[in-house]
């Protein structure tokens, strides 16, 4: 996305960040300086509370403009209307309880909540607080309101809180609020809203003793990958992580699992009320026939062979036995050679929707920030995606699923 806007050059894309009474106000500063560091012109109107926080001087010296948090000041220029009318995004974070509240209904007693009545440009909301307060039935339906008039309103991140409490209500990390508000500006719309998606990452590990495994080399960026985009279009997204060093993406309910047969259960449950599934995990095919509870020592004498069992194949589990109609399957598959027709057979074999083949070898795709694939389609052409970021193939990959969700209420 390109901060200049259509319009002339010199026209930089604005923003408005609006800065609500929470702890989280603190995290904005750096949300604050990925837009302007992106050439971005950011205008922030802090509530009079979110001053208590983190002061106007601050605010004043990051963004480079005056901030005021009432309608009182530059009255002839009526701020509020103005503000809202130029805005070519208004991001709120964090976004209180209060504050939704406000937006949710309409009121505008200052700056901020009359900026976002005048607004007519995308308005993205990153909540913050405690837990209680996100589950209120009253959030709830504040959100849920937002979201219904087009706001793309931001699950919070699970972890720890102000006080000792963790759970639901952290701000999400200020790089994802960014990616968030950038793909909406590009134009990507909350196109997943409503749905609920799970994608698995990483690699399983197959004990051989508590301390070691048999395992592979998926990094899971890829799936995170996955999971950050569909949550950026708005999906609810259960994300079963194997083994994966990564940060939790904004707004995605992490699992953790370790082998394939963990791996197997979170995704069966999550999968009971997932409009889509995403298989992008190496899954171990064979998994050692004993797990020893000691630790092999080679004082033991000569080695004894390791004997393996079949792991379930979970996507063609949840392929042929498909807990909703309609529910759509993607697996994944890292080929060496024969690529195109080993991944035919493979759909097939499987039973999935969609196969997305990639070439492994060559440094491409196992802990690279990089990807190319080739998306097959149980009757379809395939598409060829070229090489580039994995957000990209994975936006590719929800492009492809989203059509097919409409069999799905
Ligand atoms: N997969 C799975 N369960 C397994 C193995 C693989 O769900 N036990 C899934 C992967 O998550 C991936 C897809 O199946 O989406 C293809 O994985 P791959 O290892 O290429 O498939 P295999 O059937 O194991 O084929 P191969 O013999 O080529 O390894």
């Amino acid at each position: 996305m390109s901060p200049s806007r259509p319009g002339g050059p010199d026209r930089r894309t604005r923003v408005v960040l609006g800065v609500g009474a929470g702890i989280a106000a603190y995290k904005a500063c750096e949300l604050l300086r990925l837009f302007t560091e992106s050439g971005f012109s950011v205008r922030v109107v802090p509530t009079a509370d979110a001053l208590r926080f983190v002061g106007q001087p601050t605010w004043e010296a990051l963004s480079g403009t005056k901030v005021t948090t009432d309608v009182w000041q530059d009255v002839p220029e009526v701020p509020h209307v103005r503000l809202g009318q130029e805005a070519d995004l208004l991001v709120v974070a964090p976004a209180t309880a209060d504050l939704l509240a406000k937006a949710a209904h309409g009121l505008a007693g200052d700056l901020l909540t009359g900026t976002l009545l005048t607004a007519r440009c995308p308005v993205v909301f990153a909540p913050a607080m405690h837990t209680e307060m996100w589950e209120h039935p009253a959030t709830r339906a504040n959100v849920a309101t937002l979201r219904d008039r087009g706001c793309v309103v931001v699950d919070p991140a699970v972890g720890r809180l102000t006080g000792a409490d963790t759970g639901p209500g952290r701000l999400p990390d200020p790089a994802e609020i960014y990616e968030v508000c950038r793909r909406v500006l590009a134009g990507r719309g909350p196109d997943l809203a409503g749905r609920h998606v799970v994608v698995s990452a990483g690699g399983t590990r197959e004990a051989l003793d508590p301390v070691r495994f048999l395992g592979n080399r998926s990094s899971g960026l890829q799936g995170y990958a996955l999971a950050r985009t569909a949550a950026a279009r708005g999906a609810r997204v259960t994300l079963v992580a194997a083994n994966v060093a990564l940060p939790d993406p904004a707004g995605v309910t992490v699992v953790r699992v370790g082998s394939a047969l963990e791996l197997r259960s979170a995704v069966l449950a999550a999968a009971a009320d997932a409009d889509a599934v995403v298989m992008a995990a190496a899954v171990a095919d064979f998994r050692p026939a004993d797990r020893l509870a000691t630790k092999i020592k080679k004082t033991d004498g000569d080695p004894e062979p390791i004997y393996l069992v079949k792991n379930p194949d979970i996507l063609a589990e949840i392929s042929q036995e498909r807990q909703i109609p309609g529910q759509v399957i993607v697996g994944f598959a890292a080929e060496t050679d024969d690529v195109l027709a080993n991944g035919r057979a493979k759909l097939e074999r499987k039973g999935c929707d969609l196969l997305v083949v990639n070439r492994v070898g060559d440094g491409i795709a196992f802990g690279t920030p990089d990807n190319a694939a080739t998306i097959l389609a149980a009757g379809g052409d395939p598409v060829e995606v070229p090489r580039g970021p994995k957000d990209d193939l994975a936006d590719a990959v929800w492009d492809r699923v989203v059509p097919r969700l409409a069999s799905i209420p």
